[in-house]
C-alpha cells in the first residue's frame, strides 16, 4: 500500500491513551488505534543527511515499543551518526557493507538476503537524493539498497526523504520518488520548515515520534491482508455442564483471551463467528456470536461450520466432563454425602481437526498447571494441531480472568515462540500473526 503525505500536510501527532490522531495542517485527521509493534522486526535504512542526528531518538522509540530494530547505514551516514551510537540503542551491530571486512566461520554469508528476510517493516530515513536515485535505478552496491530488494514482498517500505527544499523540487529527485511511490514504496513527504542550509522550505525530514507513529499505522493496515475474508469460528468462555436445574459444574474462564482473538480477527477482515459460553462481555465489532451454555452445545454449534470455516481456534475453558443425569428441580440434601457420576464430554477442537481438510488450520490452547511445554507438544500431536499456544496461570499475569497472558505458540513443525507477558488483545494479534505464517507457508 503506498501512503503519500503530501508535502505542507505535515503530521503531527498527539498521543492520548492507546489511540492517535494524526493531523495534518489543514486539520484533517487520520484516526486510528495505536497499533503495537512490540515483537516487530524493524530494519531501519540510514543515509548520509542532516536529520541522521534525528535516528538515534527514532531507535529509541521503536526500541521502547518492543520491536527489534536492525541498522544498515550507507557509508555517508557516518558522517553524521556514529555506528557506535546507533548499535547501542539498537543492542545490534550496525551493519554496511555486503562484503564484511573479513569473514569467519559462522558468518551469514547471504546477509543481503536474509536480512530482507528477517526484515517486517524496511524504513529508510532520512533517504537522500542519492539513495533514491539508487533505490529507484535498481542499484544494490551497499547492504542498505541490496535488502531493499531483497525484503519479502508485502512488507512494508517506507521512505523518509529529507534534503533541501531544492534538491526535492528536482525534476530527478521528483521522478524517482515518483516511480518508488507507483511501484510498492510508501513515501513520506518531508515538512516545512528552517533547513539545515538556514533557508526555508520543504525537505525536513518528519519527527521520530511521528515516523514512528506512521510505521506503526502502516504495520496495522498491512496487518488485514491475509485473514481479509476468511471465515474464522472461535470458541471463548466456560461450559456450564448442570447438575440440576439450579447447580451446574463450571470454571472461571472469563471468555476475556477467546473474545479479543475475535475482535483482532475481525478487525483484520476475517469473518468471525464467536460461539461462547456464558461471558460477561460486550461482542467485538462485526462478530457474529452463538450463546451456548454446555460442551455438547458448543460442539453441535461448532459442526455448523465444519465445511465452511477456513481456521478454528478453540479459545473455550471446554468442560472435559458433565453428569451422567441431570436431576430435574433441585437435589435435596438427604445425605452426608452425594457423588455425581460424570461422564466425558465432546472434545470440540479435536472433533474439528479430525475432519479438517489440509487448507483449514486448527488452533488449540494449552492450559498446564505447572511448566510444561512437552504435554502442549503432546497435546498439539494428539490433536492433530497447526498450532497451539501453551500457558500456565498464575493467577495474576496469565490464566483465566485476568487482562494479560503469556503465552508460548508452538507450531505443527514443532517450533516454539515464547512470547512475553502481553495484554489479550495484543497476546490476541500474536496468535494471528502465527496464522498468518501458516497461511503463508501453505501457499
Ligand atoms: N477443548 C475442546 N473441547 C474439550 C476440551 C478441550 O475444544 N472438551 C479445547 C480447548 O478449547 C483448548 C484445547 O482443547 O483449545 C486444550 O484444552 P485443555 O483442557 O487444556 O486440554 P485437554 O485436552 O482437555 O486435556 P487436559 O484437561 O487433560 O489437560
Amino acid at each position: 500500500m503506498t501512503v503519500v503525505f503530501p508535502a505542507n500536510r505535515f503530521p503531527v501527532i498527539f498521543r492520548k491513551g492507546i489511540e492517535a490522531l494524526i493531523y495534518s495542517s489543514e486539520q484533517t485527521y487520520i484516526r486510528h488505534k495505536a497499533m503495537s509493534i512490540q515483537d516487530k522486526n524493524i530494519l531501519l535504512g540510514v543515509c548520509g543527511g542532516i536529520a541522521a542526528c534525528k535516528i538515534p531518538m527514532l531507535v529509541r522509540i521503536l526500541k521502547k515499543k518492543g520491536a527489534r530494530v536492525r541498522i544498515l547505514m550507507t557509508e555517508a551516514a557516518t558522517k553524521f551518526v556514529t555506528e557506535l551510537t546507533l548499535a547501542t540503542l539498537s543492542q545490534e551491530p550496525v551493519q554496511k557493507d555486503i562484503f564484511p571486512e573479513k569473514y569467519s566461520a559462522g558468518d551469514d554469508w547471504t546477509r543481503h538476503i536474509s536480512i530482507g528476510e528477517w526484515a517486517d517493516a524496511y524504513v529508510i530515513a532520512p533517504a537522500t537524493a542519492h539513495t533514491v536515485a539508487r533505490l529507484a535505478a535498481g542499484m544494490c552496491d551497499d547492504l542498505l539498497s541490496a535488502a531493499f530488494i531483497t525484503l519479502r514482498s508485502g512488507k512494508p517500505k517506507l521512505l523518509f526523504p529529507a534534503m533541501d527544499g531544492e534538491m526535492f523540487g528536482s525534476a530527478s529527485v521528483r521522478r524517482n520518488l515518483n516511480w518508488l511511490s507507483e511501484n510498492g514504496c510508501s513515501v513520506i513527504d518531508p515538512e516545512s520548515g528552517a533547513l539545515a542550509s538556514g533557508q526555508c522550505g520543504t525537505g525536513r525530514m518528519p519527527e521520530p515520534e511521528t515516523i514512528a507513529a506512521i510505521l506503526e499505522q502502516t504495520l496495522a493496515e498491512n496487518r488485514s491482508t491475509l485473514l481479509a475474508n476468511k471465515s474464522i469460528v472461535i470458541t471463548a468462555g466456560p461450559t456450564r455442564e448442570k447438575i440440576d436445574d439450579v447447580r451446574f459444574i463450571s470454571n472461571y474462564s472469563s471468555g476475556k483471551m477467546g473474545f479479543a482473538l475475535a475482535g483482532a480477527a475481525a478487525g483484520r477482515g476475517a469473518a468471525v463467528t464467536l460461539i461462547t459460553g456464558p461471558a460477561h462481555l460486550e461482542t467485538p465489532e462485526g462478530v457474529t456470536r452463538i450463546d451456548v451454555e454446555n460442551a455438547e452445545e458448543m460442539d453441535n454449534a461448532v459442526q455448523e461450520h465444519y465445511r465452511t470455516c477456513d481456521i478454528f481456534i478453540g479459545a473455550a475453558a471446554v468442560a472435559d466432563y458433565r453428569p451422567a443425569h441431570q436431576v430435574t428441580g433441585k437435589i435435596k440434601k438427604s445425605s452426608e454425602t452425594m457423588s455425581v457420576a460424570l461422564v466425558k464430554n465432546p472434545d470440540v477442537l479435536a472433533g474439528f481437526a479430525a475432519q479438517k481438510t489440509s487448507a483449514q488450520i486448527a488452533v488449540g490452547f494449552s492450559l498446564e498447571a505447572e511448566e510444561n511445554l512437552r504435554n502442549a507438544k503432546e497435546k498439539l500431536a494428539k490433536k492433530k494441531l497447526d498450532l497451539i499456544a501453551y500457558n500456565t496461570f498464575d493467577g495474576r499475569t496469565s490464566g483465566f480472568e485476568v487482562d494479560t497472558n503469556v503465552l508460548t505458540l508452538i507450531d505443527r513443525d514443532g517450533k516454539a515462540d515464547e512470547l512475553p507477558l502481553l495484554s489479550k488483545p495484543e497476546a490476541a494479534e500474536r496468535v494471528l500473526d502465527a496464522v498468518e505464517k501458516l497461511l503463508n507457508s501453505d501457499e
